[in-house]
Parts: structure tokens; C-alpha cells; sequence
């Protein structure tokens, strides 16, 4: 039985376009947003209309843009367009126009609306990098940020003035995933929550290593949840290729005994312990220096056991919530629920390792005291944030102890 719901309902969004070069991506994020199902209302100041014209953004939106004051024919634009909106999003956001919001000026229909709003307000700045560092621009953020508004970027790279630093707009897809966390519920607001991702390579010699198969793709995707619903993240990643999200503290780990001493570094600070790693069983004894030399021998390995770090956790004096994972390749059900009741684990998530290994989507089972909750495929950011929402509705109950 699933017995997590996701409400589904059309988010209204309203797009304020000032002027600036990035106007053009402005285009590429219409387009992302109304993609992912978003009603967007354009609306562009005059200077926004020097780089790119309405016509691009009402093509792309769907709907007609809005440009100034009398637009809707009634006087009472700047009030209509926000009355239903769920977000006012700035982006790109000029030097002139964050100003222009700080001291709360209205002389356009953007400004005006803004000011005349109850929704939440999203800034994405972009300006050449001076601008941005001059001091007045950064007052004027501060104050953006004490009136509530949410600033997302500006981003470091080279500008459309040759020079190279911060000031540039997040790119399109980076702002629709940031619009998307905004939006997620903050079940885990002042939870810290520690998460093992990706696998560990345990070496043999210089260049050699026996390893496990994980991308890290679910252990990340489970660590942007966690921050999208208002946890300190604190991620302990084996080798990986991905980009680990900014907000979280990251610590690169190689072999399971690293990974465990990183753990125990962290552990104490930690409410919550996600096991994600697919750690290596084994280590190698007397791994050589040096690389060795191919013959045509036999080449025997010694192996030992590495240390089972979840349930080293999980037999601490006072440990935090913990969940394990389970990457089955037969018996899925059976061998998960087995190996939940071997580690005393209160929850732990199975997946078929055929399934879900290296893939941008999978399945995923939930195994508690209540009993399985399968989890239908979907991207994996979308089953972290189910399974996110089943940690903190265990919690919530009260049965967010480990079994003893
Ligand atoms: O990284 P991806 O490509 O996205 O793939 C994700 C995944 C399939 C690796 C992931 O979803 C997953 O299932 N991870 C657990 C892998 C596994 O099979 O673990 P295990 O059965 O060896 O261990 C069970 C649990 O004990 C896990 O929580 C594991 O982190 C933990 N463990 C295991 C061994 C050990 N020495 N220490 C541990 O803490």
C-alpha cells in the first residue's frame, strides 16, 4: 500500500524581466517552466524590451505580456497579475532593478507589482561582476533579504563584458530545480542529518582497487531533499562523478574505513543517519605501494572484513534516527526486511540492483514496523523527497527510535 500522497495542483508563476543581457536565457527558463507545468505570466520592464522582444516570451508562455501600467485595460495590473500568483520570480534581476525594490519604489508596472504582492518573491540576480560588488548593491541585497525575499544566485564565470567572476545568472535549469525546492514543505526545518553516498574502493596497489557499483545519483538526490526541506546536511560521498549540492557540507571519503571515521567525526551532531553508500565488504590486507607487475601467475588476494559503519552507528549510546539501504538482485522483499531486522534498523529502503544502480530513475520499498510502502518509479529526486516525507512522518509519531 503507498500511503504518501503528493498533491498535484498548477503552480501560478509570474516572471519579471528587467534589463540586462541575460534576458535572452530568460527565454530558455520560460520555456523550462511552462515544461514542468507552470502557468508563468510574463512581464517585462522597458529596458528588459531593448534585449529581447514580448513576442519571444508570449510564443513561448502562451499568454500575452505584460509591459506597462494599463496594460489590462482596468488601471489595476499591478494587483490582477499577482491576486492568484504562488511566486513572483525576478530573473534576470538588474543592479537598477534590486534598487529599485530595497527602497520600494513603483514607477513601472514590474516594481509596482511587486510592491503591491502577498506572494513570495524570488531574485535572480545578473550584472557585471563591479556592479555587484559595489557596495550599494550589496546593502541593497541585504535589505532584500530582510524583507523576505529569496535571492537565488548570482552565479561565478565569465560575463558578457569579458571580465570573470560573480554576477552572472543561474543558469535556466539550476533556477527551475531552485524554484522547485523553494516550493517543497520544510518537514525536516532545524533537523541535521548525516548521509553516506556513492560507493568505497578499497585499494589492491597504486592503480588498482576492488569497488562497488554506485554513481551516488540516489545518496545526492537524497541529500537535495533533505536540504529542500530545511535540514543541515552533511554528506560523506566515496568516488563519484557528481556535483554535490552547494548547501551541503561534503566531506570525499575513498575506502569504508575512511567513510566510517568521517562518519564517527560527525555522527554526534547528527538527528538523523541516511545510509546510502554501497560500501565494499572487504578490504584488501597489505595493499602494495607500488604498482605491481602483470605476470602469468596466479594472484591471490587476502581479504578482511570492513567495519558495517550503519550498525556500528546504530549500537551508539545515544544514536540518531537511523536508515539503511538494501540493493538486492533477487528476493527483494524478503532479503530487505531480513537485513532491516540484522541491523535493528528502523527504516531501510530496497531497490533491485539491476534497476536501480547508475539510473536516473528507479523503485524503491520502504520497510518499517508499519510493513512495506512501495515507492512507484520515478526520478530519484522524487523518490528522496517520498522518502524524506516518510522519515519526518515517523518522526512526527514518535517512532523515530531505533529498535533496541
Ligand atoms: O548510487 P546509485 O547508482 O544511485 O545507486 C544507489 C544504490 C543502489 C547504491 C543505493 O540505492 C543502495 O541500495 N545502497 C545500498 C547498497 C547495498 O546493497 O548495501 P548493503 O546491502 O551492502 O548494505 C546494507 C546497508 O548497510 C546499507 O545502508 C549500507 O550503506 C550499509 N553498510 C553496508 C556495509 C558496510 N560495511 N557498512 C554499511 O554501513
Amino acid at each position: 500500500m503507498i500511503d504518501l500522497i503528493t498533491e498535484v495542483t498548477t503552480k501560478r508563476l509570474v516572471l519579471g524581466i528587467t534589463g540586462g543581457v541575460a534576458a535572452y536565457k530568460a527565454a530558455e527558463l520560460t520555456r523550462l517552466l511552462v515544461k514542468s507545468g507552470i502557468e508563468v505570466q510574463v512581464v517585462m520592464t522597458e529596458a528588459a524590451r531593448h534585449f529581447v522582444g514580448p513576442a519571444t516570451f508570449q510564443a513561448l508562455s502562451g499568454k500575452p505580456v505584460l509591459t506597462d501600467l494599463w496594460d489590462s485595460g482596468n488601471g489595476m495590473a499591478h494587483i490582477d497579475v499577482t491576486r492568484n500568483a504562488d511566486v513572483v520570480l525576478i530573473a534576470p534581476a538588474s543592479a537598477d532593478f534590486i534598487a529599485k525594490l530595497a527602497h520600494g519604489a513603483a514607477d513601472d508596472l514590474l516594481s509596482t507589482l511587486c510592491l503591491a504582492r502577498s506572494c513570495p518573491l524570488l531574485v535572480a540576480p545578473a550584472m557585471n561582476l563591479e556592479m555587484w560588488n559595489n557596495p550599494a548593491t550589496q546593502r541593497n541585497i541585504l535589505q532584500l533579504k530582510r524583507d523576505g525575499a529569496t535571492l537565488l544566485g548570482p552565479a561565478s564565470g565569465s560575463q558578457a563584458c569579458g571580465e570573470t567572476g560573480m554576477g552572472r545568472m543561474v543558469e535556466p535549469q539550476a533556477l527551475v530545480e531552485d524554484i522547485d525546492a523553494f516550493w517543497q514543505p520544510k518537514r525536516l526545518q532545524g533537523k541535521r542529518v548525516l548521509i553516506t553516498a556513492g560507493p568505497t574502493f578499497e585499494a589492491i596497489d597504486a592503480v588498482r582497487g576492488i569497488t562497488n557499483l554506485s554513481s551516488g545519483k540516489m545518496g545526492y538526490a537524497i541529500a537535495r531533499a533533505a536540504i529542500e526541506a530545511g535540514a543541515a546536511v552533511t554528506l560523506i560521498s566515496g568516488p563519484t562523478c557528481l556535483t554535490p549540492p552547494v548547501a551541503a557540507k561534503t566531506l570525499a571519503v575513498t575506502s569504508a574505513q575512511q567513510m566510517l571515521e568521517a562518519v564517527y567525526k560527525n555522527v554526534a551532531d547528527a538527528d538523523i543517519f541516511i545510509s546510502v553508500a554501497a560500501v565494499a565488504d572487504y578490504y584488501v590486507l597489505n595493499p602494495s605501494e607500488q604498482k605491481i607487475k602483470k605476470d602469468a601467475h596466479i594472484f591471490t588476494l587476502e581479504l578482511a572484513p570492513n567495519p558495517d559503519i550503519v550498525a556500528n552507528v546504530v549500537s551508539l549510546p545515544n544514536p540518531p534516527f537511523c536508515v539503511g539501504f538494501a540493493a538486492e538482485s533477487e528476493n527483494l522483499y524478503e532479503f530487505a526486511e531480513a537485513k532491516r531486522k540484522r541491523k535493528k534498523l528502523p527504516l531501510l529502503a530496497a531497490n533491485l540492483v539491476q534497476d536501480a544502480i547508475g539510473s536516473d530513475a528507479s523503485e524503491l520499498i520502504l520497510f518499517d514496523d508499519g510493513g512495506a510502502h512501495p515507492l512507484q518509479r520515478a526520478p530519484k529526486i522524487e523518490l528522496a523527497r517520498q522518502l524524506i516525507e516518510h522519515i519526518a512522518k515517523l518522526q512526527h509519531k514518535g517512532k523515530g527510535d531505533n529498535p533496541k
